[in-house]
């Protein structure tokens, strides 16, 4: 098989699903703590959710495709590698972009598409209200990102817009998720890997992760 179209390989599954990698380096669960502890402030909040999304990141791209290259250290030609593919992220607005600042820190050549997506307060369905996806989306690797994953509309949703481009090699990442969102996602988009730093215990009746953090657009961009 192609190692370009070989299916995504989640790091280590959770045996919940095999597709759903927790990540729970001792780092990542210390953040993420003090990221749901309800006394942290704005700034504070900003920046944890970028350290995780960075610390994340090398987990998810485990599998990226490389190739071998050879450069000139001081001394000898050495035999290196280099990532054989790019990558794109696509926050979805608006939590997502807490995660893309953090992950550009460590990918900057990334390419970063925008996918406008809101839960319908009353319903819990999603409402796509924008989409600007790189032109070549589909010939790289795509991370998308939202540090809730709650019923898992607005991620499937997401998800369902990128594949239309054609883009096949995508992975979500966020935060916290529940298990009927990992449940909703698993089931519409089964090819997906989905990499998590915890899953909580359930959905309260308005639709938010208990014991979760809250509303993760409100405290990144303080609009509560
Ligand atoms: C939050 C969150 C996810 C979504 C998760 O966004 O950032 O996008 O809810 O819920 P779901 O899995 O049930 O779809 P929200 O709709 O509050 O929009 P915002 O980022 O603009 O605040
Ligand atoms: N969106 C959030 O920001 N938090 C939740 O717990 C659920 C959806």
């Amino acid at each position: 098989m192609n190692r370009l179209s070989a299916p995504l390989t989640p790091a280590r599954s959770t045996g919940l699903h095999p597709n759903v990698t927790v990540i729970a380096h001792p780092l990542i669960q210390q953040k993420l703590t003090l990221a749901r502890d309800r006394r942290t402030g704005v700034e504070q909040f900003r920046r944890l959710v970028g350290e995780i999304a960075r610390l994340m990141v090398f987990e998810v791209c485990h599998d990226i495709p490389t190739q071998d290259v050879v450069v000139e250290t001081p001394l000898a030609p050495c035999a290196g590698r280099r990532l054989a593919v790019e990558i794109t992220l696509v926050p979805i607005l608006r939590a997502g972009l807490g995660l893309a600042e953090g992950i550009l820190e460590l990918i900057p050549d990334a390419r970063l598409g925008h996918l406008g997506v809101y839960r319908d307060e009353d319903t819990l369905e999603p409402v796509s209200y924008y989409s600007k996806l790189p032109p070549n989306v589909a010939q790289t690797d795509v991370v998308v990102l939202d540090p809730m994953l709650a019923t898992g509309g607005s991620a499937s949703a997401a998800i369902t817009i990128i594949k239309r481009t054609g883009a096949k090699r995508i992975r979500f990442l966020c935060l916290v998720a529940a298990p009927e969102g990992i449940a909703a996602v698993t089931s519409t988009h089964p090819d997906v890997a989905i990499y998590t730093a915890a899953i909580d215990d359930h959905l309260n009746e308005k639709g938010y992760i208990v014991p979760g953090l809250g509303d993760a657009g409100d405290r990144l961009f303080g609009t509560h």
